[in-house]
């Protein structure tokens, strides 16, 4: 098999649709790889899943670039997007550039990036110096501070056509694809109608190009995930009963023999 692309990912829109995952090591990567994954976000959401914090805000590039470089280290067809965390494009166009030139020389093929028109101009130089970016529109968890809570967005007729158009935008500025997350099914249907680059939705209902699932939760690790989510297993369960059989047995003379 062929590794995923800018060319392939854009290709596959209308075609087939894929589904994506997150992953911040390893072992993990190298199991969704193996799965036939076709995109992997190192998410910002490893400040949730796997740091402890309440938002992702906390995360800092250094824990993004050594998650990046697990990743890609185990990734053989997966297309690896490193997800640049709060602070770490927002103090300068410079200092954003450099900060995803640091992800891509940690193995990303890509970076990703929140936020519609106010981000445009980063979005034409990244791309432009050859650093494709995958694009996040509706509700942006960086934002959760503005919005008072993680939010559905674009529910008022006005604020599902700034959404629009903020999709038209970053399509616009070189963006190969664009995360939408938490609007309702059918902006998220009339975007994907209108862009000619794939959606990946996350919450966003059936009609994007693609879906993200955190990895935590398809696997069913996150017992706190949002109510969009499917669990495909039930994992915390499984980890749980091994490590009380494993306690049981140390306790009871049966392992080691
Ligand atoms: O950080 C993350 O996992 C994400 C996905 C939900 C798209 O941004």
């Amino acid at each position: 098999m062929k590794k995923w692309n800018v060319a392939s990912v854009r290709a596959a829109k209308g075609v087939t649709k894929l589904g994506c995952t997150t992953a911040y090591d390893s072992t993990f990567a190298r199991l969704a790889d193996e799965s036939g994954i076709p995109i992997i976000l190192v998410g910002d959401s490893m400040g949730m899943v796997m740091l402890g914090y309440e938002t992702t805000l906390p995360v800092k590039i250094e824990e993004t670039l050594s998650a990046v470089a697990a990743v890609a280290r185990s990734v053989k067809n997966a297309m690896v997007v490193a997800d640049l965390p709060f602070g770490s494009y927002q103090c300068g166009d410079d200092v954003a550039m450099l900060n995803a030139v640091k992800c891509i020389q940690a193995g990303a093929d890509a970076v990703k990036l929140e936020g519609g028109a106010r981000v445009s101009g980063l979005i034409r130089r990244m791309t432009q110096a050859g650093i494709p970016v995958l694009a996040h529109v509706g509700m942006t968890p960086q934002s959760v501070n503005e919005y008072g809570g993680f939010k559905r967005q674009g529910k008022t007729e006005e604020a599902a056509n700034e959404i629009l158009e903020d999709a038209k935008t970053v399509e616009r500025a070189g963006a190969f694809a664009v995360t939408l997350e938490c609007i309702p099914a059918p902006l998220a249907a009339q975007i994907t109608a209108s862009l000619s680059v794939p959606t990946i939705g996350v919450g966003a209902g059936p009609d994007c190009d693609a879906q993200w699932l955190v990895m935590h939760d398809l696997l069913g690790l996150n017992e706190k995930a949002p109510s969009f989510v499917k669990k495909y297993a039930s994992l915390a369960d499984e980890v749980r009963k091994a490590f009380s059989a494993y306690v049981a047995e140390v306790a009871h003379g049966t392992f080691p023999q």
